[in-house]
């Protein structure tokens, strides 16, 4: 599988022999696994390949790490997603020798291609722009509402104006009071019914041989929310600029799928682009912070998102 080689996680080896001892006492077996690289977590990812000639997908990580959380969240939501969603099905989770453990069916395949003139962009828009459909209302209880779980960090501009160590790109500079502006203005149509995946990106996104809508497949439901169904739609723009896009090329791909999810949520589209200001900001702030332990390539993924989004909010307001 091609990979976007971005997270170091363990290999099979380096897991405690309990684990893999636990995971062999509920699948038999295992008799080959490719780790997978993609994302930025420092969790087990791992396709199997078992004694029984089945193959499952396995994700997992320490009950005490910060981010365990989202394991129990996916569980949860994975299990709660309605059959028209395109997203590997959960066969069980469990805590094993103090991990977290989801098992998946293996969905195969490639993370999607979203670089100009690959045809994974349109399928991959008509999949995020579908999923509303099935996921309003909300069939999970308890997810938290978008405008006060992404207030908390789609945003950095502001952040960035106060503090001693002012942005070096000079487009940056000479609009940081719009920017710091524009970043918050979007969170009044940010609330919605629709459960939001809030996690789309290329390493989250498979191209299979088979299945529904070109073969799309959603994976890694670890960080919903519940709001307005253009977030997700949006989130694609800056990861088609991440791709080769240029901004308006990016906006194209997507526009009539953002067009009919803003009008459903009355919203205009300057709410889109306080959003791309948010999300500049949020990668130019991040991607200052020290590494998380184990996780290298993270804070180098953010600057680049941040040029990426700042490109992108040049495009849309045109600011010199
Ligand atoms: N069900 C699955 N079948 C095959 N590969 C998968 C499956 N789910 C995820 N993957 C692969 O594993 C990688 C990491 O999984 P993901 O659920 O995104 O974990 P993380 O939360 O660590 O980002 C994905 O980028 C994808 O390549
Ligand atoms: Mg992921």
């Amino acid at each position: 599988m091609t990979s976007t080689g971005t997270a170091v996680r363990p290999s099979w080896e380096q897991l405690p022999a309990r684990l893999r001892d636990g995971l062999a006492d509920r699948l038999g077996r295992v008799e080959g696994v490719q780790v997978q690289t993609g994302g930025f977590t420092p969790g087990l990812a791992a396709r199997l390949q078992l004694a029984d000639g089945d193959r499952v997908f396995v994700k997992g990580i320490d009950a005490g790490h910060p981010l365990a959380g989202r394991y129990t969240d996916e569980a949860r939501v994975t299990r709660a997603l309605p059959a028209a969603v395109p997203a590997p099905k959960l066969r069980w989770d469990a805590r094993i020798a103090g991990w977290l453990v989801l098992a998946f069916d293996d969905a195969g395949g490639r993370h999607a291609d979203l670089a100009p003139g690959s045809p994974d962009v349109a399928a991959v828009v008509e999949t995020v722009a579908g999923l509303a459909a099935a996921l309003t209302p909300c069939p999970v209880p308890d997810v938290p509402d978008a405008g006060i779980e992404l207030a908390d960090f789609v945003h950095g501009w502001r952040e960035l104006a106060a503090g001693p160590d002012l942005p070096a790109d000079a487009w940056v500079r000479r609009n940081l009071d719009l920017l710091a502006d524009a970043e918050t203005a979007w969170l009044q149509a940010a609330d919605g019914a629709t459960l939001l995946h809030g996690d789309i990106n290329r390493s989250n996104l498979l191209i299979t041989e088979a299945g529904e809508a070109g073969g799309v497949v959603l994976v890694d439901w670890g960080q919903p929310v519940r709001g307005a169904a253009w977030i997700d739609v949006a989130d694609l723009i800056p990861h088609l600029i991440l791709a080769g896009h240029t901004p308006a090329a990016a906006e194209d791909a997507v526009a009539g799928a953002l067009a009919a999810a803003l009008r459903e949520a009355g919203a205009g589209p300057e709410m889109v682009t306080g959003y791309a200001a948010g999300f500049a900001g949020y990668w130019a702030r991040t991607s200052r912070l020290l590494d998380p332990p184990g996780v290298p390539h993270l804070r180098g993924h953010q600057a680049r998102a941040a040029r990426a989004a700042a490109a992108w909010v040049a495009h849309r307001t045109g600011w010199a």
